[in-house]
């Protein structure tokens, strides 16, 4: 596996593959990697002659230094278990290579109402961050195809909606979310919980499906099911961000003409933030 940091061997790389007609597929990822990572990295192998991943935690989708600064790096084990799922390339950029003249005036990418709404409501900017750094990356490695992961299903959503609006030609592949066997959704946050708190958490998964099995079952507004999860969210120890039940197309409220839906939940646990999703496809 090459092992790239400079934006001129990345693209020497990269051109060297194209000469060769080769397929290219990028997974970007902000390091920490656990299982749930590496099976991307697999998906992306599966469509691609070549897979780079790229490695860097983006200052720009922070909107709180201090989750910026305690945001895990373990870039040595990340190169690690890059190899061992036969990467062909790391990309590990630092914070000049990618913002040579600061954040400051850097131009921005921003995707409309998709990136206002849930997750881009409580953390304001961070969907601005990242469209740009995304964007950024694509331009960079100029890839055939990016694979990103469904736990972060807004973060999906908006993605395809920038690359359809910039005409950028990226098939961008989605990814199913890596469970625990508990049924916790496998993030990098996850390793800020203390043991107790993860027992808790695995009550995130458990509410999805007990909302999904409701939306089949009962007569209840969707405000009424929304409400009393959070109820019973709180009740468990969670602070409720937002618990909503979204068309899965656009992630705009759903009603009950809808029938391909996305059940959106994010909570706090202590002080880690938690989100996670399911489909929920009525008939
Ligand atoms: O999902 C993530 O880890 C990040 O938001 C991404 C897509 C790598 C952009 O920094």
């Amino acid at each position: 596996m090459d092992r790239v940091t400079s934006l001129r061997d990345l693209r020497q790389k990269v051109l060297s593959w194209r000469r060769k007609g080769l397929k290219i597929g990028l997974v970007p990822t902000m390091g920490s990697l656990h299982t749930g990572h590496l099976s991307l990295v697999k998906h992306a192998k599966s469509r691609a002659d070549k897979v780079v991943v790229s490695v860097f935690v983006n200052p720009l989708q922070f909107e709180d230094k201090t989750d910026l600064l305690a945001y895990p790096r373990t870039l040595e084990a990340d190169i690690k278990k890059l190899s061992s799922v036969n990467c062909d390339m790391a990309f590990t950029p630092d914070v000049d290579t990618i913002y040579p003249n600061g954040m400051k005036g850097q131009s921005k990418v921003t995707v409309p109402t998709i990136g206002e709404r849930l997750c881009g409501h409580y953390r304001p900017g961070h969907f601005e961050g990242v469209a740009t750094i995304v964007s950024k990356l694509f331009n960079m490695v100029a890839p055939d195809s990016a694979v990103f992961g469904e736990k972060d299903y807004q973060q999906l959503l908006l993605i395809k909606k920038l690359t359809q609006d910039l005409n950028m030609p990226i098939e961008i592949i989605a990814s199913e979310t890596y469970r625990e066997q508990s049924g916790l959704a496998m993030s990098s946050r996850n390793q800020y919980l203390s043991s107790d708190e993860r027992m808790i958490a695995a009550g995130i998964y458990q509410m999805l499906q007990t909302v999904k099995l409701q939306l089949h079952q009962s007569e209840q507004s969707y405000t009424e099911l929304c409400t009393e999860a959070k109820q019973v969210l709180k009740e468990r120890g969670f602070a409720p961000e937002y618990v909503e039940i979204c068309r899965e197309s656009d992630l705009m409220p759903a009603n009950h003409q809808d029938k391909a839906l996305r059940i959106m939940m994010a909570v706090k646990l202590g002080e880690t933030r938690l989100i996670d999703n399911i489909a929920c496809h009525l008939d």
